[in-house]
C-alpha cells in the first residue's frame, strides 16, 4: 500500500470509531476485509489510527473537522507533510482537498491543545497541579514497552542476552534492574524464546516499581486479579500461598498458562469464593485508566463524569471488602492505573477515615514524567 492508501484506510477506520465502534474491533474488521494489506501495512495503519486517537482534539482542530479525513489532514499539518502529496485522488489515495479544507486552523482551547475532554480539565488540574500540562502532553505519545524479568527463572543479564539472540534490544531501569525497557524489536517479543520460556513478562514499569515496594512474604490475595500481572509479579518474588480472584473469572482465563510459563503456583478462587485472612491483599481496582491512555487512547474520549462517579463507588466497596481479608498485622495494597486524586489519594484517605484499624505506610503516584504509565499505590497496614 502507498502512504496515501494507508491514510485512506485510516480515514475509513477512524470514521467507524467516531461513529461509536471500539478501536480494536474496528481495526480487526478492516484487517479481515483487506487481504491485500501486508503485515507492514497493517502495523502502519494501526499506528496512524492510534496516534490520531491520542491526539484527537488537536488533530481535528488542525484538520478543521472531527472526521477521519479531518484527523488525517490534521496529521499532515502536524507533521509537516504537504497535504496535496497525500490527498491526490489517484489510485487508492483520498480525494483532493476542497476549497474549505485549504484554510489552516489551529488548536485554540486548552482541551484541544492538551488533548483532554473539557469536563475533565478541572479534575486534571486539581490532581496534577504543575504537572497537569506536561503529563497531558506526554500521554499524546506512544508508550514504551517494558518487560519484567522473572527472577524465579533467570537474571536480568541472562534475560537480556536471550532477548538479544532473538533480535530484541533492551536497557535495564537504573533503580530496578529486573525492569527492562525494549529499545528495539518489540514486535518480535511474542515469538521470542525468552517470552515463551517465561524468562520475561510484559509489564509496564510503574506497576513493577509499585510491586517492588510490597512485602512479599506469607500469603497473598489478589482480589481483582484480571490477567494476573500483580499476582505473577509477587509470586515470582517468593510469596507463599497466592490466591487470585476476579468478579469476572473469564478475565483470569490465561493466568494458569502464564503461571506455568513463569514456574509459579497461583490458586484461582471462584467469584465470591475467597475465605480466610491473608498477609497481603492487593486491590488493583477498576478505574478510569487515565494513566494508561497512551495504550488505550479511545478510552480517554469514552469516559464520562457519570462513569467516574460509578467507578469511585465500586472502588470504595472493593476496598472495604478487601479490608476484611487482611490478617491482623497484614498489609492492604490499593492500586489504580489512574492519575486522578478522586480515584487515588481521596479514595485511600476516605478508606482510612472509615477504618481506624488501618494506617498508611506509603503512598506513591507514578506518571510518564517519573516512570512510565500513570499508576497509584497506597500501602496500608492493619494493626
Ligand atoms: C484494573 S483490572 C485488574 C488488572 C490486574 N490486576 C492485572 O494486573 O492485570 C480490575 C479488575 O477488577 C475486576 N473487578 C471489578 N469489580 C470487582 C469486584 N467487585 N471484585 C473483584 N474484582 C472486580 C474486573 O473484572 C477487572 O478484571
Amino acid at each position: 500500500m502507498t502512504p496515501a492508501a494507508r491514510i485512506a484506510a485510516a480515514i475509513q477506520i477512524l470514521d467507524r470509531i467516531l461513529a461509536g465502534d471500539p478501536a480494536e474491533p474496528a481495526l480487526l474488521r478492516w484487517s479481515r476485509a483487506s487481504r491485500f494489506a501486508g503485515s507492514g501495512d497493517r502495523a502502519a495503519v494501526r499506528d496512524l489510527v492510534f496516534d490520531s486517537l491520542r491526539r484527537l482534539r488537536s488533530r481535528a482542530a488542525l484538520g478543521g473537522a472531527m472526521t477521519g479525513r479531518g484527523l488525517m489532514l490534521g496529521l499532515c499539518r502536524d507533521e509537516g507533510i504537504e497535504p496535496s502529496t497525500i490527498f491526490t485522488g489517484e489510485g487508492h489515495a483520498p480525494p483532493p482537498l476542497a476549497p474549505a479544507e485549504q484554510a489552516v486552523t489551529a488548536p485554540g482551547r486548552v482541551g484541544e491543545r492538551l488533548d483532554l475532554p473539557d469536563w475533565l480539565l478541572p479534575l486534571w488540574q486539581q490532581s496534577l497541579g504543575d504537572e497537569a500540562e506536561p503529563v497531558a502532553l506526554a500521554l499524546r505519545d506512544r508508550a514504551p514497552v517494558w518487560l519484567r524479568v522473572n527472577l524465579r527463572r533467570t537474571t536480568p543479564e541472562a534475560a537480556a542476552a536471550a532477548l538479544d539472540r532473538d533480535g530484541i534490544a533492551v536497557a535495564p531501569h537504573a533503580a530496578l534492574a529486573s525492569a527492562l525497557r525494549v529499545t528495539q524489536g518489540a514486535r518480535r517479543l511474542a515469538s521470542s524464546a525468552a517470552y515463551r520460556d517465561g524468562l520475561v513478562e510484559l509489564q509496564d514499569l510503574s506497576p513493577q516499581l509499585a510491586c517492588a515496594l510490597l512485602p512479599a512474604q506469607g500469603s497473598l490475595l489478589d482480589l481483582c486479579a484480571g490477567g494476573g500481572g500483580k499476582a505473577l509479579a509477587l509470586a515470582a518474588r517468593g510469596a507463599g500461598l497466592v490466591v487470585a480472584h476476579d468478579i469476572d473469572p473469564g478475565r483470569m482465563a490465561d493466568l494458569p498458562n502464564r503461571a506455568e510459563r513463569a514456574g509459579v503456583r497461583i490458586r484461582l478462587a471462584a467469584p465470591g469464593g475467597v475465605s480466610g485472612r491473608f498477609d497481603l491483599v492487593v486491590a488493583d481496582v477498576p478505574c478510569s485508566g487515565s494513566g494508561t491512555w497512551r495504550r488505550t487512547p479511545d478510552a480517554k474520549w469514552r469516559l464520562t463524569a457519570a462513569d467516574l462517579a460509578r467507578l469511585q463507588q465500586t472502588q470504595a466497596q472493593i476496598l472495604d471488602q478487601a479490608a476484611g481479608f487482611v490478617a491482623p498485622g497484614g498489609h492492604l495494597a490499593y492500586m489504580t492505573c489512574s492519575l486522578l486524586n478522586a480515584e487515588n489519594a481521596d479514595q485511600a484517605g476516605a478508606f482510612l477515615s472509615r477504618n481506624a484499624h488501618f494506617s498508611l505506610l506509603e503512598q506513591r503516584r507514578y506518571s510518564p514524567l517519573t516512570a512510565s504509565d500513570g499508576f497509584f499505590l497506597a500501602l496500608m497496614r492493619r494493626c
